[in-house]
């Protein structure tokens, strides 16, 4: 079952909550009053090598992005830098501290729908529909410290147990690939995804 916390629920994983990034499932509220922040993150992340394939597929994602984060099937997390908000500051958005990374999914069949039609997959019979890990975007400055591991593992905790997890990613991206290969997702299949023909892989993680 997918767990989401009420609007103004605070929770942390076992690093937080002092100070320092610390991750926490997103609210439908949060989304809203940090879309900004998401949104300026993932366009940061997103110009880099393997991603950039040319503003006007860039902008897509923008746009595709913006629709996810007011979707109310969204699940997502958030890493928040609450180094230089001060309990005292009366503003929300200042205590609440920067957003520096995201990861967030859903309950969809997008990628097993596309690994049927590419690859002739099946899925194990009766499987129960996947949770699908979407993006996973951690601002540069803050990589190297399991920041990206830590978000994963929110986000999974959150997305509950019983569900096959299923992923799309670039084989070269190779921090990505072995932060997931580290959790227990194998790939599956290469996919060709769109109209540009991007090359991908999708990636399984087995129930728990
Ligand atoms: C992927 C990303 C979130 C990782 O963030 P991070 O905080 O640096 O990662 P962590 O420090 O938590 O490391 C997580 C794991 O990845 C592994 N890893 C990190 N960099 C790696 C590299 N260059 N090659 C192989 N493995 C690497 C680490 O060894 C670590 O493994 P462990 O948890 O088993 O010890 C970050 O690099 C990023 O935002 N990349 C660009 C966006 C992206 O690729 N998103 C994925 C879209 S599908």
């Amino acid at each position: 079952m997918v767990s989401r916390p009420a609007d103004d629920a605070t929770v942390t994983d076992a690093a937080g909550p002092s100070r320092g990034p610390v991750v926490r499932v997103a609210s439908p509220a949060d989304l809203v009053r940090h879309r900004a922040a998401i949104e300026r993150v993932c366009d940061l992340v997103f110009r880099e090598a393997p991603w950039w394939s040319g503003q006007a597929e860039h902008d897509r994602f923008l746009a595709r992005l913006r629709q996810d984060l007011t979707d109310p099937s969204i699940l997502a997390v958030l890493a928040l830098d609450v180094r230089d908000a001060g309990d005292a500051l009366a503003d929300r958005d200042a205590r609440d501290g920067e957003v520096v990374g995201m990861a967030y999914g859903r309950v969809d069949d997008y990628v097993t729908g596309a690994l049927r039609e590419q690859a002739g997959f099946q899925g194990p019979e009766g499987e129960p529909s996947a949770f699908e890990f979407m993006e996973l975007a951690l601002d540069p400055a803050y990589r190297g410290a399991g920041l990206g591991g830590r978000l994963h593992d929110a986000l999974m905790g959150a997305a509950g147990e019983g569900r096959p997890g299923y992923l799309l990613t670039r084989p070269s991206a190779a921090p990505a690939v072995g932060l997931y290969r580290g959790r227990g997702w194998y790939p599956v299949a290469p996919l060709v995804l769109g109209p540009n023909r991007v090359e991908v892989t999708a990636f399984r993680l087995d129930p728990r």
